[in-house]
């Protein structure tokens, strides 16, 4: 990991210093670094012993820091990684144009790859990516949407790059169709779990722990799973009051829907059903060989819903 972080920071070289001030800005705020981590794990779970591994993490960071860029300016949010974020601190312009420049530089990187394998896999997980967050984006403001639909915005918006990450490790790893596909599925089940536990802390998370403010999903009216649940197990007037939340976004019925959605357990389901992805993501790398890697593999899937950061 030490490695990648060289990567990215010598992969970040431009002549226009704007960028390197925002891409190093946001880039030193810190992050979990999951990805790129998956993605080395999956490389030498199916043992890949080249020099590519590095280049592709920082290539999955620098998309999945792109997509950040964006999202902060598209939910107008006001901290991540426990600092303003770039759009409160240089402005939504430099923080859309930055982030291009990462994606654009992700893709000049995993040229130095040379594999229309990996070219695909990164071209249709970043495509699929913008059409999870349009999706989501149709979904602001709308009370009617239900968990399958919800499930559908988390799988394209986040899991496909915790796919993409596991798939390119075993690409490289020259791993066998089954553990590939394996591989995949657990990236697919733990980047669930993961968005599943991110929507469970907007609501009951400790803003120094995730470094985000709480409650934006509902300022946005963004309808998450806590809130479609409590609408459906929750008394008429329950759901009525996260409906209006949802329609009307803000933070001012924050109390009131936190209310609701901890008298319905509906926290609590959300858990479970990560819970139950992070289960079938073990399930998917039963037949990796033993290893330190896939150990940690596994550990991966617990802290994905364990965590609190
Ligand atoms: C945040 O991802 C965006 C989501 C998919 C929820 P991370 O929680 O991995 O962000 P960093 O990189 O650790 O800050
Ligand atoms: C994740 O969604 C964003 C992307 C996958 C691009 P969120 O909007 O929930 O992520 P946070 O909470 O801002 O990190
Ligand atoms: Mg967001
Ligand atoms: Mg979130």
């Amino acid at each position: 990991m030490r490695a990648v972080d060289a990567m990215i920071r010598q992969r970040l070289e431009s002549d226009v210093v704007l960028i390197r001030q925002v891409a190093e800005y946001i880039i030193a705020g810190g992050g979990k670094r999951l990805r790129p981590a998956m993605l080395l794990l999956a490389a030498g779970a199916t043992g890949y012993g080249g020099a590519h591994h590095h280049e592709l993490a920082a290539v999955v960071e620098f998309i999945h820091t792109a997509t950040l860029l964006h999202d902060d300016v598209v939910d107008e949010s006001g901290l991540r990684r426990g600092r303003k974020t770039a759009n409160s601190e240089f402005g939504n312009a430099a923080s859309v144009l930055v982030g291009d420049f990462l994606y654009s530089r992700a893709f000049q990187m995993m040229l130095t790859v040379d594999d229309m394998r990996v070219m695909a896999v990164l071209a249709e997980a970043t495509n699929t990516i913008a059409e999870g967050e349009v999706l989501q984006l149709l979904n602001v403001h709308n009370a009617d949407a239900d968990e399958a639909r919800y499930l559908e915005v988390v799988r394209r918006k986040t899991a496909k790059l915790f796919e993409a990450s596991t798939r390119l490790g075993a690409i490289l790893g020259g791993a066998a169709p089954d553990i590939e596909d394996g591989l995949a599925r657990y990236g697919m089940h733990v980047g669930t779990a993961f968005q599943l536990i991110d929507d469970v802390l907007d609501y009951s998370g400790d803003l120094n722990e995730t470094g985000k403010n709480l409650g934006d999903d509902l300022n946005e009216g963004k309808p998450t799973l806590p809130l479609i649940y409590a609408m459906r197990q929750g008394s008429p007037a329950q759901a009525q009051t996260v409906r209006d939340a949802i329609e009307q976004g803000g933070r001012d019925d924050f109390a009131a829907v936190l209310a609701a959605i901890t008298d319905t357990g509906a926290l609590d389901y959300a858990r479970e059903q990560a819970l139950r992805e992070a289960g079938a993501a073990c399930a998917a790398i039963q037949n990796l060989p033993n290893s330190n890697y896939r150990d940690s593999l596994l550990q991966l899937a617990d802290f994905a819903v364990n965590r609190n950061h």
